[in-house]
């Protein structure tokens, strides 16, 4: 091995494969709504660490439930019951609500929904997977070949059999007697914050019932309250049989779950899916934090509440073409200028936020307890902003 790298940049850029384009930011300490460099210098974080710090950065709730079970028992996979794993799943079926009934719990967004498409094509015994151009599933075969954003589904050289990629308007004419499913994001937040029509949304279920097939909401972003209710599903009206969570569901404790309903859930056997840290003790612990934290300290309303000031206020501002989303999953549209660019503005007054595929379009998923004074810090300093300058 050379020579130890002098810098944590180095290091890391030398030993870890280069799949990410990264910020230029070492960030060890994060406390609410802020992060802090090397340096102490402190940042507005309205990435929410990629819409993953639901409650904040180190919730003192969800350290404590990490520092509790720590000492307790690290580790034990579901080949036993565990007390956390009993309280955790309880409080996320609560929450959820009817009809969702049952829970498999995961790691990540990609597992539960490739979770989510095994047990659709294995219930149907069907092979067709319909989803949208422009969607975000994850990087596992099955998510990825669901994934409409081009260039990580360019990848892929041989997508799963099956598997189709449409336009929106697509969708509901294409479901047929093939169809196990089909997977979206009620609100595509890769794809630059594009929300499905409730009409579209309507369609689309309606096809999936009279032919049989599961419709699937991937709500690992606009789940666990971020969109303002604990699930996007039932918002239109529309309870698809299975939802998928992770991000924000545990704080930043890898976890992820799918849910599904009673009549799904009774068809799933033993056997049929699995994962060794699925529901680990740890996960679960600051899952059930996290929920409780929701609970407690109205963060769902509050990202209703909040949301819908950051828009109104956005919405008055010359450049801005759009305001999309709901609660606070929320795209800015930039009329002459690139979000690349107000990303790095907004970075310079030590805000940090995130882009999209939509090169226009810049996205802000922080931490649910983004208070007023939080909002009004970066309303500030993106008043100031001049695109093209
Ligand atoms: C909507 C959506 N689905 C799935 C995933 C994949 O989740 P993970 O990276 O945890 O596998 C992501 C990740 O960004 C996502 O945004």
């Amino acid at each position: 091995m050379e020579e130890f790298a002098n810098t944590v940049k180095e290091t890391e850029d030398r030993y870890q494969l280069k799949t990410y384009a990264k910020l230029p930011l070492v960030l060890d300490r994060g406390r609410g709504c802020y992060v802090y460099d090397q340096d102490g210098n402190e940042y507005l974080d309205l990435y929410g660490g990629h819409a993953v710090v639901s409650t904040g950065h180190c919730h003192p709730r969800v350290v404590e439930a990490l520092r509790t079970q720590a000492e307790g028992i690290l580790f034990y996979s579901n080949v036993v019951y565990s007390s956390v794993r009993a309280r955790a799943v309880k409080k996320l079926m609560e929450l959820a609500g009817p009809p969702y009934w049952q829970a498999f719990l995961a790691n990540s967004g990609s597992e539960a929904n490739e979770s989510a498409i095994k047990v659709a094509r294995a219930l149907t015994g069907r092979t067709d997977v319909l989803s949208l151009s422009n969607s975000f599933h994850g990087r596992t075969y099955g998510s990825l070949s669901s994934t409409g954003v081009s260039h990580y589904a360019e990848y892929l050289n041989t997508p799963v059999p099956g598997h189709r990629i449409l336009d929106l308007q697509e969708v509901a004419d294409a479901v047929d007697s093939d169809t196990a499913a089909v997977l979206l994001e009620p609100i595509q937040s890769m794809g630059g914050v594009e929300e499905v029509p409730e009409q579209t949304l309507h369609q689309i279920h309606d096809a999936c019932r009279s032919h049989g097939a599961f419709l699937i909401f991937d709500e690992v972003q606009t789940g666990v309250g971020r969109t303002g209710s604990f699930l996007y599903a039932g918002t239109a009206g529309i309870y698809p049989e299975m939802v998928t969570l992770a991000k924000g569901i545990a704080s930043g404790v890898p976890a992820s779950a799918l849910l599904v309903t009673r009549e799904v859930a009774e068809k799933v056997r033993s056997g049929d899916l699995g994962a060794t840290f699925g529901g680990a003790p740890m996960s679960c612990a600051a899952m059930e934090a996290t929920l409780e934290v929701l609970e407690e300290e109205d963060l769902i309303r509050n990202a209703a509440r909040i949301g819908s000031y950051l828009r109104q206020e956005l919405e008055t501002l010359p450049w801005v073409a759009e305001v999309r989303g709901r609660g606070l999953l929320l795209g800015i549209k930039i009329q002459g200028g690139t979000a690349k660019d107000l990303g790095r503005f907004l970075r310079t007054s030590r805000i940090l936020a995130g882009t999209s595929s939509d090169p226009s379009v810049l996205r802000l998923m922080p931490p649910l307890v983004l208070g007023r004074k939080e909002a009004d810090a970066f309303l500030e300093v993106v008043r100031n902003y001049e695109p093209g300058h």
